[in-house]
């Protein structure tokens, strides 16, 4: 196989994912006002990953409603996601893996796999991943790309793509480690050891650990608190937040004044100086 692809003509960002698109990504989407809920949705594969979900979420998130403050992100079934389709490493279930000897190429490839990501961490969004049973590999990623985990009892990680030759790289590596620091973090890499709900909790990988049969409410909870907010100072906030791991302390002492700076400017109605 060599990477030589055809460019195929590229969906319009403006106008989102139909139905079918959805069907074939194994995703569902449902906006209600200010809250839309992407279910990973191949039960009957305990919501494993192809091309076209990566793909999929992608285009959910390049054509999401201007309205929407907050994304859940769901399992149906018993899991949340197992991961990739292993059917994908004997050719089938839409599978065409680059195969590195054109590097640009893979890289472009890869990168566009991980678009289906990075939306999560939009400053004007707030995204929630509701998890419970498995969440592996590309499943716990997804978890972890989200701003709030809250997961169920029941809840299973597992980053299982060194055990099978891969790195993670769906965008899963810098908040593991910023989260459960370098050590940890290279620890449940390369055992691919399942971590339980408890210990996700202890280790930060969780905010809240509920009963299976509470978690859709109390996703909900969440999501009604972070609408009561103002979406500017959500916004900004969260702009901060996200940054202060990479500033100093003087970056992010600037960076406070100048986001409280278009605070006080909203809040007084002032112009711009
Ligand atoms: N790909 C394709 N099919 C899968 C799947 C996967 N990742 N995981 C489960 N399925 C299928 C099973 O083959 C099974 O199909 P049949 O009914 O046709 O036999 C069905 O889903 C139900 O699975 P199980 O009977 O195994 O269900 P379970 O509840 O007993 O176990 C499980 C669930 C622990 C998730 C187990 O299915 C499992 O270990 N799956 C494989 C997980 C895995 O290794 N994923 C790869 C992660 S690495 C990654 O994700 C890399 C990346 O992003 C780049």
């Amino acid at each position: 196989m060599t990477d030589a692809r055809v460019e195929e003509p590229r969906p319009d960002p403006a106008t989102g994912p139909g139905e079918a698109e959805l069907a074939e990504a194994g995703l569902r989407l449902d906006v209600d006002g200010a809250i839309a809920t992407v279910t990973l949705n191949r039960p009957e594969r305990r919501n494993a990953m192809t091309f076209a979900t990566w793909r999929g979420l992608a285009r959910i998130g390049e054509s999401l409603p201007e309205g929407v403050r907050v994304v859940v992100v769901r399992g149906e079934g018993p899991s949340f996601s197992a991961g990739i389709d292993l059917g994908m490493f004997s050719g089938g279930a839409g599978s065409a893996f680059p195969d590195g000897s054109d590097a640009a190429a893979s890289d472009r490839f890869i990168a566009e796999l991980q678009a289906g990501y990075t939306w999560l961490r939009r400053p004007e969004i707030v995204s929630i991943a509701a998890v419970h049973g498995h969440a592996i590999g590309g499943g716990f990623q997804l978890a972890l790309a989200c701003d709030i985990r809250v997961i169920a009892d029941d809840t299973r990680f597992c980053m299982k793509e060194p055990a099978l030759g891969l790195v993670p790289d769906l965008t899963g590596t810098k908040p593991l480690v910023e989260i459960v620091g370098v050590n940890r973090a290279l620890e449940l890499c390369l055992t691919a050891r399942t971590v339980l709900a408890d210990e996700a909790a202890r280790l930060g990988l969780a905010e809240h650990v509920v009963p299976r049969e509470t978690l859709d409410t109390t996703v909900a909870e969440i999501a009604a608190a972070v609408l009561a907010v103002n979406p500017g100072a959500a916004a900004a906030t969260k702009r901060l937040l996200l940054a202060a791991p990479g500033n100093t302390l003087d970056e992010q002492c600037a960076a406070e004044r100048h986001e409280q700076i278009g605070r006080l400017r909203e809040f007084f109605g002032a112009a711009k100086a």
